[in-house]
């Protein structure tokens, strides 16, 4: 069991707060909310207790099925639940056609804005109309039912088109986040052995036009099938791309098919809806499974009831879709509900640092979902860029990703919140496809730092090593001890990984009793309110971005006269945690500039610019243990400027005192 890795409130840029808010700690979810809230029953947390798991029903209800599913819950192959079984239905169908079938054709679907300002609205018809024209493209490319197609762009209109003409069609959709590496992207095709590929030319950067079609065609060279590929012409004129013997226009297929009617597919409740890459202890990415009935009503039912989502709302995740948040918060719970989700393209500094703020006033945005990372750099500018703007539309405030600090949350409740937007601070992950720990936004009182209790129906618990669970205050581990419906089902095509990452600690396979372990630490208080320190494996979170040290590692170990590396996690002002990389090299090597650079640029092309090291330190040895283990701990610490913990355990105890004079010197 790898020890915690408890987080200390600091790295806060200082920033000014009244002596009021300071010393509060609990908040009131006001009045005007409760008012008019979907969820406001305090007798929810019962119901839901009491009819478990029949209470999974009420979110099934929130969909429309083709068939109606026999059973809510089928355990009877533990930790492979089934949820829904029987049960039939197609996810583009419940974001799509249902809506339009009920008079809402001309209600704004998705509202997204360029970064130069450009903007484009799809109706919930308009929306329909282009993603039945795209599925009909990727059937006459010879998609079928069951095809992974790989999704490789940035926050434009045509990624969540794609995912639905997908999802239309029966195909699942591995998305991958547009700004990881060629290489990264050729991974996860592989491993997902997929054939076809939607990418684009290119976006825009802080202004700037990137070229995305080169870093596809780098990533396509290391693909093992024949791929066929569509390319969006995001750029026009502004960067002309090739387009090779197996592309194809995006815009040319959709005017050839536009008019196309395509029935959606029924798909059986556990059919994959998409596939999800993530980080995890080894070097190689998981590849996690959703399914159709399960995921969207889960997705749906947390819309709902935390994030109080209504269909005449403008609501915002700023989040990127190329991330699990944006798979369920800006595309399947938001549009299951008939809402109108936004989208921007760009950096909430560009052109100015009010960006964000000027597009929830243009906008009359009500719902404003966003990670503690971006809230402290939104501190750090200063609150003069929010007061330009009237951001009286908002209703509710939400966090996700990482921890967030009291005073973050609190500069936040006040700045951006008016003192009259609830803030959900909601724990959950890739795998667990929803939200699993936050406050109910009518229902529960805040308390900043702290996610809250688990959300009715999920029966989350922070023990210690044993299992057992602890008494308030104390750090231990979080478990999941049912299962819900939004939990992913399996790592593709890895069954066994699945229960070594997630059900080997805490289960007890011969009393099929089974715990769902996150490996994450956590204390609870005498509320049931649970913190979540962060990450208790070899994972760490930059910026809301969850990266594996040892993807990290490889790449490092790559570069020629490196012989060892370890990466950890140290704490970041801004981002929460950075990369700090600790190298010793080869003895024919030497220590220089030139070896950094080329080191930084090997986990660029291995994973992309979110992993760039904040710190290469060169160390001719790493604190190791007696029997060869590399301490991390100590490493943390030493990157995060704490006390260093106990060293006597060392091997090397010398080494530790080295390093450490040399990241205080900042060499
Ligand atoms: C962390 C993102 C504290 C946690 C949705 C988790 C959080 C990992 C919170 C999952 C939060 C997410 N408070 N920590 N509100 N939300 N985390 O898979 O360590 O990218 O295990 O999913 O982010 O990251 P992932």
């Amino acid at each position: 069991m790898v020890a915690v890795f408890m987080s200390d409130d600091t790295g806060e840029p200082e920033v000014e707060l009244e002596a009021r808010l300071e010393e509060r700690e609990t908040f009131e979810p006001p009045e005007s909310f409760v008012e008019q809230a979907n969820v406001s029953d305090p007798d929810v947390y019962e119901e839901f207790e009491e009819n478990w798991p029949d209470c999974w029903e009420r979110a099934a209800d929130l969909l429309s099925w083709d068939e109606a599913y026999d059973t809510v819950l089928e355990d009877g192959d533990a930790p492979f639940y089934e949820w829904f079984t029987g049960g039939e239905l197609n996810a583009s169908y419940n974001c799509l056609d249902r809506h339009v079938e009920e008079g809402a054709k001309n209600r704004a679907a998705i509202k997204w804005e360029g970064e130069l300002g450009e903007t484009r609205t799809y109706t919930y018809g308009d929306l329909l109309n282009e993603v039945e024209a795209f599925a009909a493209a990727l059937r006459d490319l010879g998609v079928e039912e069951d095809d992974v197609v790989t999704l490789y762009m940035p926050m434009i209109p045509e990624l969540p088109i794609a995912m639905l003409a997908c999802a239309r069609i029966g195909a699942p959709h591995s998305v991958v986040f547009a700004g990881f590496s060629a290489d990264a992207l050729a991974t996860r095709m592989n491993s997902a052995d997929s054939e076809y590929l939607v990418t684009c030319d290119g976006y825009y950067r802080r202004g700037d036009a990137l070229n995305h079609k080169e870093k596809a065609d780098k990533g396509l060279r290391g693909v093992e099938n024949d791929v066929q590929t569509v390319v969006v012409d995001r750029l026009g004129d502004e960067l002309t791309h090739f387009l090779g013997a197996d592309a194809h226009d995006y815009g040319e297929l959709v005017a050839d098919h536009e008019g196309a009617s395509v029935e959606p597919v029924s798909r059986d409740a556990e059919d994959m809806l998409f596939l999800m890459y993530t980080s995890g202890t080894t070097g190689e990415p998981k590849g996690v499974k959703h399914t159709t009935g399960g995921y969207l009503a889960y997705t749906a039912w947390t819309s709902h009831a935390v994030l109080d989502v209504k269909p005449e709302d403008t609501y915002w995740c700023a989040a990127d879709i190329g991330w699990i948040t944006g798979h369920s918060y800006i595309v399947y719970g938001p549009l299951a509900l008939g809402t109108t989700t936004m989208m921007y393209e760009g950096t909430p500094d560009y052109p100015e640092k009010d960006r964000l703020w000027d597009l929830i006033e243009r906008n009359r945005v009500d719902t404003f979902y966003t990670a503690p990372t971006a809230i402290r750099s939104f501190m750090k500018w200063g609150t003069e860029y929010p007061e330009r703007h009237d951001l009286s539309s908002l209703r509710l405030l939400g966090t996700v990703g990482e921890p967030i600090n009291p005073r973050a949350w609190k500069w936040y409740y006040k700045h951006i919140g008016g003192e009259e937007c609830p803030i959900v601070d909601t724990w959950w992950q890739t795998e667990t496809g929803g939200m699993m720990i936050t406050t109910l936004p009518a229902i529960n009182e805040m308390k900043p730092g702290s996610a809250g209790p688990p959300l009715p129906g999920i029966d989350a618990r922070v023990v210690d090593a044993a299992g057992e669970e602890i008494s308030a205050g104390e750090a231990g581990y979080l478990t999941v001890n049912d299962p819900w419906p939004g939990m992913l089902r399996t790592l593709y095509r890895n069954d066994e990984r699945f229960i070594e990452e997630y059900w080997q600690e805490y289960s007890d396979p011969d009393a099929d009793e089974w715990v769902y372990f996150p490996e994450d630490g956590a204390t609870v208080d005498e509320d049931g309110y649970v913190t979540v320190l962060g990450r208790v494996d070899d994972v760490i979170n930059v910026s809301g971005h969850r990266l594996g040290t040892m993807e990290i590692e490889s790449a490092i170990v790559g570069v020629p006269g490196v012989a060892e590396a370890a990466v950890v996690g140290g704490d970041h002002e801004i981002k929460g945690e950075a990369v700090y990389t600790y190298v010793i090299l080869e003895d024919d090597a030497e220590p220089s500039e030139d070896m950094r650079e080329r080191i930084v640029a090997a986990v660029e092309d291995d994973i992309g610019p979110i992993a760039r090291p904040e710190e290469v330190l060169f160390t001719p040895e790493l604190p190791k243990t007696r029997s060869g283990k590399i301490m991390r701990r100590l490493l943390e610490d030493i990157a995060s400027g704490d006390e260093l913990g106990d060293t006597s355990t060392l091997r090397n105890p010398e080494i530790v005192d080295e390093i450490a004079d040399q990241v205080d010197s900042g060499a």
